[in-house]
């Protein structure tokens, strides 16, 4: 190549780089989640584990029978089985991970609570709930100390942006099969929020919110991921579907009622005082599919509102309040890829979910899916 060549394209490729910053780590990036061979991706979600200190914590609501037999190794040998049972790609754990109050070392806590996680050799994420940083870690001290630990894709926050309200907003891509014509995209997007834990406006008590520095950031990088996939090779029409993880939830959770949802709702909406809009926000943005969340540990239902799947893990943890008789639970989400004419694979076509219980055969429940590329909601 002459030099002249070489320097404008050059030229061209710093100018490029300047335009389209996003395109340039997704160029420089491995994909490292991808869709398997059988164009399936799978993800696990843990809501609520409230671990401790292993086999000196108490259990919370179960039989009286079962009380002295029962600490949290009940819920480290829950998502042991979760795992086996599941074989999951990918693992979530939506916030309340430790129960800070009653721990005495949260670093500690922390590394019993991933160790199932971590020992199984799958790739996992965490996000903040409001009871993580209540020991010996502040909410920013605890995330520093999950990014550090084994086979976890978290991030304390993107590294893109200057100030953002808390710690643990980050994005994931999920590359096509390898090897397929959608190798170099992202055809699922993964969206993990701070939730926050307790207002600090004054005046509004209550719990936090997503702030509208995460949202800008959010709508950023939604806009950027549509783009890439939007643009050659292999130009797409509309946005990859996406999903995202958080700990509290929206207050468009409480609009539906036994009509309208999967699940079962036994306990209120325990959302922020203020509404941030982060909803709005999502469905403005138009790839998010559903937002799964943990929280209030009785509830456990999906419903779709404005072509966005709001759903409820119910809570998985035994030091974690529950109801007696009501097992503990978690959320497994499907998302399986196009086979195309000539034998490959393509983008998402559909997305379900479905629970299982902390029962003897692990009883699965509530199958449904939550988005298609024809069909929006509803039971199977
Ligand atoms: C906790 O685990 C122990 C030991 O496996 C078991 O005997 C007990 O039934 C479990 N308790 C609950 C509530 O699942
Ligand atoms: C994906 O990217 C790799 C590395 O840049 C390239 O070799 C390959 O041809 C690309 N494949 C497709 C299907 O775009
Ligand atoms: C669910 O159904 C109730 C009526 O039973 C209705 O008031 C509510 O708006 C519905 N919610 C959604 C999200 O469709």
């Amino acid at each position: 190549m002459p030099m002249a060549v070489l320097q404008s394209s050059l030229y061209l490729l710093v100018l490029l780089s300047v335009i389209f910053p996003v395109a340039k780590s997704q160029r420089n990036q491995p994909m490292r989640l991808r869709f398997g061979k059988n164009g399936e991706f799978k993800i696990l979600q843990v809501a609520d584990m409230h671990y401790v200190d292993g086999k000196t914590t108490p259990c919370e609501d179960v039989p009286s029978s079962q009380l002295a037999s029962c600490s949290d190794l009940n819920t480290t040998a829950f998502l042991r089985r979760m795992i086996l049972a599941e074989n999951p790609d990918f693992i979530v754990f939506t916030g309340d991970n430790i129960f800070g109050d009653d721990a005495t070392d949260a670093a500690k806590s922390l590394d019993a609570a991933f160790a199932p996680a971590i020992e199984s050799n799958i790739p996992w994420a965490a996000v903040l709930g409001n009871h993580d940083q209540e020991s010996t870690l502040s909410r920013e001290g605890v995330m520093k100390h999950i990014v550090g630990l084994k086979n976890t894709l978290s991030r304390v926050n993107p590294s893109d942006v200057n100030a953002i309200d808390g710690f643990g907003n980050y994005n994931l891509e999920v590359g096509g099969v390898q090897g397929s014509a959608f190798q170099n995209k992202s055809v699922l997007n993964l969206y993990f929020l701070d939730s926050g834990d307790s207002s600090t406006v004054p005046g509004i008590s209550g719990y936090g919110w997503i702030k509208s520095s995460q949202q800008s950031w959010f709508q950023l990088t939604s806009a950027n991921l549509k783009r890439a996939y939007m643009r050659q090779p292999l130009p797409q029409k509309s946005a990859a579907p996406g999903l995202a993880y958080f700990h509290i939830p929206l207050p468009e959770f409480s609009r539906f009622d036994t009509s309208n949802y999967t699940g079962v709702r036994q306990e209120g909406i325990s959302s922020a005082q203020v509404n941030s809009g982060f909803f709005t926000t999502m469905v403005e943005s138009g790839d998010v599919k559903a937002a799964f969340i943990g929280h209030d540990h009785l509830n456990d239902f999906c419903g779709a509102l404005n072509g966005i799947n709001l759903c409820y893990a119910g809570g998985f943890g035994y030091h974690a309040y529950g109801k007696v008789g009501w097992p503990r639970r978690s959320r497994v989400v499907v998302a399986n890829l196009e086979a195309t004419s000539n034998g490959d694979w393509g983008d998402v076509k559909s997305i379900r979910t479905w629970k299982r219980l902390d029962d003897e055969h692990l009883t699965a429940i509530d199958a449904q899916v939550l988005w298609s590329k024809t069909f929006v909601g509803g039971l199977i």
